[in-house]
């Protein structure tokens, strides 16, 4: 595999890249379920998390994978550092960047931030956790690694992804990744929650949910960003939502047999999942979960080139 030097998003990864992760992700997934779960592969190197936006699977998912993997591992919320204080981010990053970590982890709410960062540190590697509306490049290896081991893989399978498209970055990594790993992604939302250059991508678009679940192999659902809509009004109301893109039991019920549900959390249950449907034998959510911190594990490793290499 081509050396990875940062991961900034799925875009710039070349197909063997993403599917070498996934498949490292594999075989760590192994290792997390074994009685001792710790391997040396990053003793001496150092990882910082820097989460300028809340998190709870991301953040702790690249903690235990840090640790699980034998790296020293801080975590840092914009809430405790020193930007409460008018530090600039390149300023926050610098200093961090000079005592000299191997990772830098970076979620804030800049897209394209991880990129602009990195010209100004040299010999840190970037791993972007979320930018904004821009990418989440190991939501979607999370995902992969799901679909690989409990869904019967991708190649040539249709993921409906359904919600706030607009504000999800997931969505935008995977239609990125469905064009270079052979997987169809639909996207079903409202107009309001659809972005304006949705042509671009060149994939279908419903905006009635129930003509979109025939065919669909994937049910993603995605949250909707209150915190990125400001007071803007997408929908009438939650319960209208909800009767219009919520996937609840019947909806599940008219999609083929063989159809499970993901969703790259946090959840909303009554908005743009039902319960039932949450906790039911066909989602893979929790799946998602385990195969995040199994993904995190492959990226800081091939980061990090191994026990005793340099990044
Ligand atoms: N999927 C995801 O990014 O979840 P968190 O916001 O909890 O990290």
């Amino acid at each position: 595999m081509k050396a990875l030097r940062h991961l900034f998003g799925i875009g710039p990864l070349a197909p063997g890249q993403i599917e070498y992760l996934v498949d490292l992700g594999e075989s760590f997934l192994e290792l997390s379920r074994r009685p001792v779960r710790k391997a040396p592969t990053l003793r001496g190197k150092t990882i910082i998390n820097l989460f300028f936006e809340n998190s709870t699977r991301t953040r702790t998912s690249f903690e235990i994978a840090g640790k699980r993997l034998s790296a020293d591992v801080i975590n840092i919320s914009a809430q405790a550092s020193a930007v409460k204080k008018g530090e600039s981010l390149l300023d926050t990053a610098q200093t961090l960047a000079a005592m000299r970590p191997h990772v830098l982890v970076i979620r804030h709410s800049i897209a394209g931030c991880c990129e602009l960062l990195a010209d100004f540190l040299p010999g840190t590697a970037i791993v972007n956790a979320g930018d904004g509306a821009h990418e989440h490049p190991t939501q979607v290896l999370t995902d992969l690694l799901t679909l690989k081991t409990r869904a019967g893989g991708w190649r040539g399978k249709t993921i409906t992804i359904v919600g706030d498209i607009a504000h999800s970055r997931v969505a935008r990594s995977h239609l990125i990744a469905a064009g270079k790993l052979g997987y169809a992604v639909r996207l079903v939302a409202p107009k309001t929650l659809l972005p304006a250059d949705i042509e671009r991508y060149g994939c279908e678009v419903f905006h009635d949910f129930d003509a979109a679940i025939p065919g669909s192999d994937v049910l993603y659902m995605l949250r909707i960003q209150s915190e990125r809509l400001a007071d803007a009004c997408a929908f009438p109301s939650i319960r209208e939502y909800h009767e219009a893109y919520g996937l609840n039991a019947a909806r599940l019920a008219a999609a083929p047999e063989h159809a499970v549900v993901m969703h790259p959390g946090p959840m909303n249950r009554g908005v743009e999942i039902a319960t039932d449907v949450a906790d039911s034998a066909r989602a893979r959510i929790l799946d998602q979960v385990e195969s995040g911190v199994a993904v995190r594990m492959a990226v800081l490793t091939a980061l990090c080139g191994g026990e005793g290499e340099e990044a």
